[in-house]
């Protein structure tokens, strides 16, 4: 018996979670587990009620579990960043879940928008640090007569530019991203170890060539990890290259670690090489601590309540999170249903098909219960 917990969130997220409780459900059936949800109630909704986010009791309960199944937030009535922040981000934070593992695996029958690529040419995971870089949330915004430490900053700037500093024109912010060498050392250590049980080639992300303090200390931590890792083939990439690389020649990436913002941007791409952001999954990992499951894409607010949206992503993160209990044959299995599925052509419109998000779920429960 397994006890999970279970976040729907906004938007989607509340159908989504839905149909992916009921295939790890299906799973645990076939493989004789079984899992006890529970279920929180965290989101825009309790937000707007109670102007709570995530409290010290959410957090207390949360650490009881070693998985969070978790579905999306984000809500147009709530300002941009609030519920982001405020929920998401703080749960990775106060967990420290410092990996965030995407795989990028275009699966069989998917169509990808590459011309002449095939699921053996898209097949790779990134490993996105998840606690550091711009993320860390220093930074601020000053208007006018609010005397500060960068007051010197500004007038250097209004008399460099000649700004009038009457207006409004003089607002400066700043955000400040961090990278500490543990923080990049034990994330690399996993892209490494991930790497020696693949196809042993990893390749480091970074923007070195120009924002050279923080990723020349990422890029230094990388060199001095891979010589402890010498049946590991590794490069470098600029991200601004890899956007290139990945459309290019995705069949040269098994495992890509990469600090936190550049993660965030190149898998939205990789989730469109995969077939589309309905597709792609995500966790949250702290090896030793609680860690959490998710579809890397967000609430998709017009599609709320209307049973369209592809619950794929969601379940196919359900997968990683039975890998993360230690059910690897359960978590192999919800995989092939979700091929199954695509293969009897029975998915929602963004893949071309008439099912609705329920549909498709239940197609994917009976598929993992049958085989
Ligand atoms: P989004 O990922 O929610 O949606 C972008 C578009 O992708 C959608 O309009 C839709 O066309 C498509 N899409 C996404 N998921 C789909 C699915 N399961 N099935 C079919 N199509 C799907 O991104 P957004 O519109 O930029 O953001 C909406 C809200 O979600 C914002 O508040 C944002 O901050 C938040 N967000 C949350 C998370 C998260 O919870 N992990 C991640 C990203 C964005
Ligand atoms: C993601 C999302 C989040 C991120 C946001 C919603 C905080 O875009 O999970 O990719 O930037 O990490
Ligand atoms: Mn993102």
């Amino acid at each position: 018996m397994y006890k999970v917990a279970a976040i729907g969130g906004d938007g989607i997220g509340p159908e989504i979670i839905a149909e992916g409780k009921k295939v790890l459900e299906a799973a645990g059936e076939r493989f004789n587990f079984e899992i006890s949800w529970t279920d929180f109630d965290i989101g825009a909704e309790r937000y707007l009620a109670t102007k709570d986010l995530l409290t010290d009791e959410d957090l207390a309960e949360l650490r009881k579990f070693k998985a969070i199944y978790f579905g999306s937030i984000g809500d147009p009535r709530v300002q941009p960043g609030v519920l982001e922040k405020g929920i998401l981000l703080a749960i990775r934070f106060s967990f420290d879940q410092y990996v965030n593992l995407r795989p990028i695996k275009l699966l069989e029958g998917v169509e990808t928008p590459l011309a002449n690529k095939t699921p053996k040419d898209i097949d790779f995971v990134v490993v996105r640090e998840n606690t550091e870089d711009f993320y860390v949330g220093i930074g601020s915004r000053f208007k006018k007569h609010q005397k500060t430490e960068l007051e010197v900053i500004r007038d250097l700037y209004s008399v460099k530019f000649g700004l009038d500093i009457e207006s409004d024109a003089e607002e400066i912010a700043y955000q400040i991203g961090v990278i500490t060498r543990e923080g990049a050392r034990r994330v690399q250590i996993y892209a490494f170890d991930l790497a020696e049980k693949r196809r042993k080639k990893l390749t480091s992300v970074d923007k070195a060539n120009v924002l050279s303090d923080v990723y020349g200390l990422w890029r230094d931590v990388f060199s001095e990890t891979a010589k402890k890792y010498p049946g590991v083939s590794t490069e470098f990439s600029f991200v601004d290259a890899i956007t290139m690389w990945f459309v290019k020649n995705p069949e040269w990436f098994d495992v890509v670690v990469t600090p936190n913002m550049f993660g965030d941007i190149i898998t939205d791409l990789g989730a469109m090489i995969q077939g589309g952001l309905g597709l792609a999954p995500g966790g949250n990992i702290n090896p030793k601590g609680t860690s959490m499951f998710e579809p890397i894409h967000g609430s998709a607010p017009k599609y709320k309540g209307m049973d369209v949206a592809n619950p794929i992503a969601t379940i196919w993160a359900g997968s990683l999170l039975l890998d993360h209990l230690g059910e690897h044959e359960a978590a192999a299995a919800v995989v092939s249903a979700i091929e199954k599925s695509i293969k009897d052509g029975v998915v929602t419109k963004d893949l071309g098909g008439t099912a609705g998000t329920a549909r498709a779920g239940s197609y994917i429960s009976e598929c993992v219960r049958r085989e």
